[in-house]
């Protein structure tokens, strides 16, 4: 019998038939789909549709997000080093360096206080994340970037759906940037999304998205092209493709469902799992829509209980090892990392996706308490 896994999509026929139709419709670049997807997006948000625009990975909604906010050539960017290494290839790719910032014990995200002790005059931007079960204090982090004039990228890759304050992320940030990977809350098997506050910085998005050529977008929509348009400044080739779009727009009509599926996990395991000695629950935000739920291991025993759980027939995952960690990253400059390094030896991923059914839940629970109990 094969493990329980970490990750499963949700996908059902409808997404399979979504995207056999687009296959037919026989216009593959960026198209209808992709305009219905951003509309079903913004609608949700509660954001003009103009303002959201749609890429192919959430790397790449990052990476464009870092050239919006004007970081080039020997600049920094705080981060925490507790993150996804794309944010740092995006940051690299633009000859920026990543300073690495370390994050609060309880919420694994970034501590702004830090963040203001690592502020110089090299400093352009912020990249604060969203992580796992917890949101980052956006109010605070926006308080220390205003005050020393510095740019501020979202990166909610794991927080499509939830609010922070009652509101939802991705309206209030000045950059917010999404992720649709396989993996993700919802997924276009691959893609992204940027949402800004400036419609300026929407129009640059979505020409630098398409090799910086300024297209008129209502044609795009119709799957049609423009052959004569001007090209001001660099671009890439970021867009979502139609079969992409059309899936995404397919899970956004299922995404209550979907929410509800992986709060039902994770409140699951909240339940379940406490007082344990030796294991750490996380912080889990209310209003959150889980990616991942994160446990910590402790006393040195993660890789004894990944092992564990492994031949006991459920797989775990590791997110993540940190940036200041990876040889191609270790003489970037960096706070002290007391707490990343703490938490990087024992956090352990438990498997979250929408159809763990109870059975396997029980399993999962039985494996873990087994562990710890003996
Ligand atoms: C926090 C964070 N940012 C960015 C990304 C990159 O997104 P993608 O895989 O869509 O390129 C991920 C992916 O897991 C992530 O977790």
């Amino acid at each position: 019998m094969m493990n329980i896994p970490v990750f499963k999509p949700n996908l059902t026929d409808n997404e399979i038939n979504a995207a056999v139709e687009a296959l037919r419709l026989g216009w593959l670049g960026p198209g209808s789909y992709v305009q219905e997807f951003e509309k079903k997006i913004a609608e949700y948000i509660g954001v003009d549709e103009k303002k959201v625009v749609a890429v192919n990975t959430g790397t790449s909604a990052v990476h464009l997000s870092l050239v919006l906010s004007g970081v080039g050539e020997g600049d920094e960017v705080i981060t925490p080093s507790f993150n996804n290494i794309a944010d740092f290839h995006a940051i690299k790719m633009l000859g920026a360096h990543p300073i690495f910032c370390d994050i609060f014990e309880d919420t694994l995200t970034i501590n702004p206080e830090a963040i203001e002790s690592l502020i110089t005059k090299k400093t352009k931007a912020i990249i604060c994340i969203d992580f796992g079960t917890s949101l980052c204090d956006y109010d605070a982090i926006k308080k220390i970037a205003d005050k020393y004039n510095v740019s501020i990228i979202h990166d909610a890759a794991h927080a499509f759906g939830s609010k922070y304050k009652g509101q939802m992320v991705g309206s209030f940030s000045d950059i917010c940037t999404f992720s649709f990977d396989p993996v993700k809350n919802i997924t276009c098997i691959d893609g992204g999304a940027v949402i800004v506050k400036s419609l300026e910085f929407a129009q640059r998005l979505r020409a630098m998205r398409q090799l910086g050529q300024q297209q008129n977008q209502e044609i795009l929509y119709k799957n049609e092209r423009s052959w004569t348009y001007d090209v001001s400044e660099i671009g890439f080739r970021y867009h979502l493709a139609n079969l992409h779009g059309a899936i995404g727009v397919q899970q956004m009509k299922r995404i209550e469902f979907i929410k509800m599926q992986r709060q039902r996990v994770c409140n699951f395991y909240t339940k379940t799992l406490k007082n344990l000695d030796g294991l750490a629950l996380p912080h889990v935000d209310n209003e959150i829509f889980p990616f991942i739920y994160v446990v910590r291991v402790q006393n040195g025993k993660r890789q004894d209980f990944i092992n564990y759980m492994k031949t006991h027939g459920v797989d775990t995952g590791i997110h993540w090892q940190p940036g200041h960690k990876f040889s191609f990253l270790k003489n970037e400059g960096a706070g002290p990392l007391v707490i990343t390094d703490k938490i990087s030896e024992e956090i352990v991923t438990l498997p979250t996706y929408p159809d763990l059914t109870d059975e396997e839940l029980f399993k999962v629970i039985s494996v873990i308490k087994s562990f710890f109990t003996g």
